[in-house]
C-alpha cells in the first residue's frame, strides 16, 4: 500500500480541519498518508500499480522492490487505472521519463486521459511509449477482472461525453485462486461486486467519507458524498456486514474523515464491525 488517501491526500496543503491540524501537530492520534496507490506483484519480480496518484515518484522510491534493477530499467510491468480522476490518474505525466509504459484501463478512461489533452504528447515522444490494454490482456499468472462501479465521470469530464459503465471500475485481482476486490471510488454496490466480495480474500472499498454531509458540516464544501460518488462508510458498514473476507480494508478515505483519529468514536465502530484502515507502508501476503 504506496498511499491511503483521497483526493489531496493527508493533511491536504489548503486544509485546516481538525485531522489536518493534528497531522501538521504530529500528534500520534493520526498517520499522513500519500494519495491512494497500490503495488501487486504474483511473484516479486514485476510489479503492477493500481492508480497513479499525483504522489507516483516519491511512491516508488518509498519502495525498494520498484527501484530499477540496472541504469535504465523499472520492475514496473503495468498501471491499472480504476477511474479517470486526477488524484488515479496525473501521476502518468510523471513518468515521462523516456521509458515504455503499459496501461491497463477502459476505453472510456483512455479516451479521458488521451483525447484532446496537450500534456499527454509529452508521453507520445516515441512510438510504443504508452501502450494501452484492456484489463483482460493481464500477463499471466495474473487475472484482473474489472467491474463497473456506480460512480461517475472525472470532474474535468463531466459534460463532455454521456455517462458509461466504463467511466469507474473495481477491480478483482486474481492469482492461484487467491483473490482481492478494489473497488477505492464506489458511490453503492452493485450485486455484481456484492458477488466480487463475497468470493474475495480481501476486499479494499471506498472509505472517503464517513457521512454524507461531512464536508457540509465542516463548512469545507457544499457537495455531499453521494454528489461525489462515495458511499459515505457509516452506510457501508451496514451493507457490507455480512461480507466474510478475511481482510477488509478502507482506502481513498479522505483527511476530513474522523474515523482517521484513532481516538474517535467512529474509528471505533469501524474496527468493531472488522474493518480496516489502509495506510501507507501496509504490506500483505494473500
Ligand atoms: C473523487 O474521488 O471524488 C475525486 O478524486 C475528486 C476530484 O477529482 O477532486
Ligand atoms: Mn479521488
Ligand atoms: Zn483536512
Amino acid at each position: 500500500m504506496l498511499g491511503a488517501a483521497a483526493g489531496g491526500g493527508f493533511p491536504q496543503w489548503n486544509c485546516g480541519c481538525a485531522n489536518c491540524r493534528k497531522a501538521r501537530a504530529r500528534s500520534p492520534d493520526v498517520t499522513p498518508c500519500t494519495q491512494e496507490c497500490l503495488a501487486f506483484s504474483a511473484d516479486g519480480e514485476r510489479w503492477y500499480l493500481l492508480n497513479a496518484s499525483p504522489e507516483i515518484r516519491s511512491q516508488i522510491e518509498s519502495f525498494a522492490p520498484l527501484h530499477p534493477r540496472s541504469a535504465r530499467h523499472s520492475p514496473i510491468a503495468g498501471i491499472l487505472l480504476t477511474n479517470g480522476d486526477l488524484d488515479h490518474c496525473l501521476g502518468l505525466l510523471s513518468l515521462r521519463e523516456s521509458h515504455p509504459l503499459t496501461v491497463h484501463a477502459t476505453d472510456e478512461v483512455r479516451r479521458g486521459f488521451v483525447e484532446d489533452n496537450v500534456l499527454y504528447r509529452t508521453l507520445e515522444r516515441f512510438p510504443g511509449q504508452v501502450t494501452w490494454k484492456p484489463f483482460s490482456e493481464m500477463a499471466a499468472p495474473l487475472t484482473v477482472q474489472a467491474i463497473p462501479a456506480p460512480g461517475k465521470a472525472p470532474l474535468h469530464l463531466e459534460g463532455r461525453a454521456s455517462p458509461a459503465p466504463g467511466d469507474n471500475v473495481g477491480l478483482v485481482i486474481e492469482h492461484r485462486g487467491k483473490r482481492l476486490a478494489y473497488f477505492s471510488g464506489a458511490a453503492g454496490v452493485s450485486p455484481e461486486m456484492r458477488a466480487a466480495f463475497d468470493s474475495a480474500d480481501c476486499v479494499f472499498f471506498d472509505g472517503t467519507f464517513w457521512s454524507s454531509d461531512e464536508l457540509i458540516t465542516l463548512g469545507l464544501g457544499t457537495r455531499r458524498a453521494e454528489d461525489m460518488a462515495h458511499l459515505p462508510v457509516e452506510s457501508s458498514l451496514k451493507t457490507l456486514a455480512g461480507v466474510k473476507a478475511k481482510r477488509k480494508i478502507y482506502i481513498h478515505i479522505n483527511n476530513t474523515n474522523p474515523m482517521l483519529d484513532r481516538t474517535s468514536r467512529e474509528r471505533r465502530q469501524v474496527e468493531a464491525a472488522g474493518w480496516e484502515l489502509a495506510q501507507d507502508g501496509m504490506e500483505m501476503e494473500l
